[in-house]
């Protein structure tokens, strides 16, 4: 099968492969002429849109990089008969280690207080108030989107003795949540009960902004938001406003207009900032190759793809 890929993608897995050609850039910018003969395209969570499947006349499947395929138009692909698949599961516990991170981050001041040491601005030795942070432990953690991310949060945060709350669509049966030691609450609620919330869902028409100004107001004075999703879930202008009014703390892996980060977050002290690396831990980015090229060669070999998600 030959395949069509945006760059290479790391660990030996990839090697597997036998018939591979690369794009010079990344997608749709890379793919200015038709490619007949390619059966599949390998991209990390790129715009895919009708136009480049146009150019590509034989293409049976899009092999994504990544548990997040919004950049993918799922219903072009579907009018073509193409398939599309994702490599979830593999980056479950890197993405909520980084949340974790965030967490820790934001409440305890890490970053400042890093800045503050290399500056050797330490100078009164112990003093009550500096870098007076606020208790992770014990703490109300607000989960939006409870899949598998949401959950391994959970996981995390019941080590914590956090109170968990979580939202989602679909509340689950009460034998569900005492086992797993959360309470359910309705979106608002959990945002105006929580003091740490993190979010955990895909980009949607419904989710699309859904974190929007009237429900960035809901949240507590000093609460903290955690994105380790995607930025678009979130409205950017009313996030900044808060954070810079210092009514707010967030955490930020994902942005809007990535690569882009608004220049008033830069220059903040109640914000971490970090260029969306949830899944990027060497161990977790090779399972992730492997997770790919196992779809391609199941669309090779005719077999039922194991992550498809179209
Ligand atoms: C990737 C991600 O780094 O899986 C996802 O949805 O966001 C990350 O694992 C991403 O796909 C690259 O943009």
């Amino acid at each position: 099968m030959r395949v069509l890929a945006s760059r290479s993608f790391p660990g030996p897995a990839f090697a597997e492969l036998a018939d591979v050609e690369f794009l010079d850039s990344a997608l749709p910018d890379g793919l200015r002429e038709g490619r007949p003969g390619v059966e599949a395209l390998a991209v990390v969570s790129e715009t895919v849109d009708d136009r480049s499947l146009e150019l590509l006349p034989d293409l049976r499947l899009v092999a994504n990089y990544g548990a997040g395929y919004d950049g993918i138009d799922v219903e072009a692909c579907r009018r073509r008969g193409v398939a599309v698949t994702n490599t979830p599961g593999v980056l479950d516990a890197a993405t909520a280690d980084l949340a974790f991170a965030l967490i820790l981050a934001t409440r305890r001041r890490i970053v400042e207080a890093d800045a503050l040491v290399r500056a050797r601005r330490w100078e009164s030795g112990w003093a009550e108030g500096q870098i007076l942070g606020e208790d992770v432990s014990g703490a109300t953690l607000g989960v939006v989107g409870f899949g598998r991310i949401g959950r391994a949060v959970a996981r995390r945060a019941r080590g914590f003795d956090m109170r968990i709350l979580y939202a989602q669509r679909r509340r689950l049966p009460t034998e569900d949540e005492q086992k797993l030691g959360v309470e359910y609450r309705p979106l608002e609620a959990l945002l105006s009960e929580a003091e740490i919330v993190t979010l955990h869902v895909p980009v949607t028409e419904e989710t699309l902004g859904f974190i929007d100004e009237r429900r960035l107001r809901l949240m507590r004075d000093g609460a903290c938001l955690v994105n380790t999703a995607r930025g678009q879930i979130v409205e950017e202008a009313p996030l900044v406003d808060a954070l810079a009014e210092g009514r707010l703390r967030a955490g930020l892996d994902v942005f809007a207009h990535e690569p882009d980060v608004p220049a008033d977050l830069l220059g903040l002290p109640n914000v971490v900032l970090t260029p969306h690396i949830g899944s990027a831990t060497a161990e977790t980015r090779e399972a992730m190759t492997r997770v790919l090229v196992d779809n391609i060669l199941a669309a090779e070999a005719g077999r039922p793809l194991p992550n498809r998600v179209a």
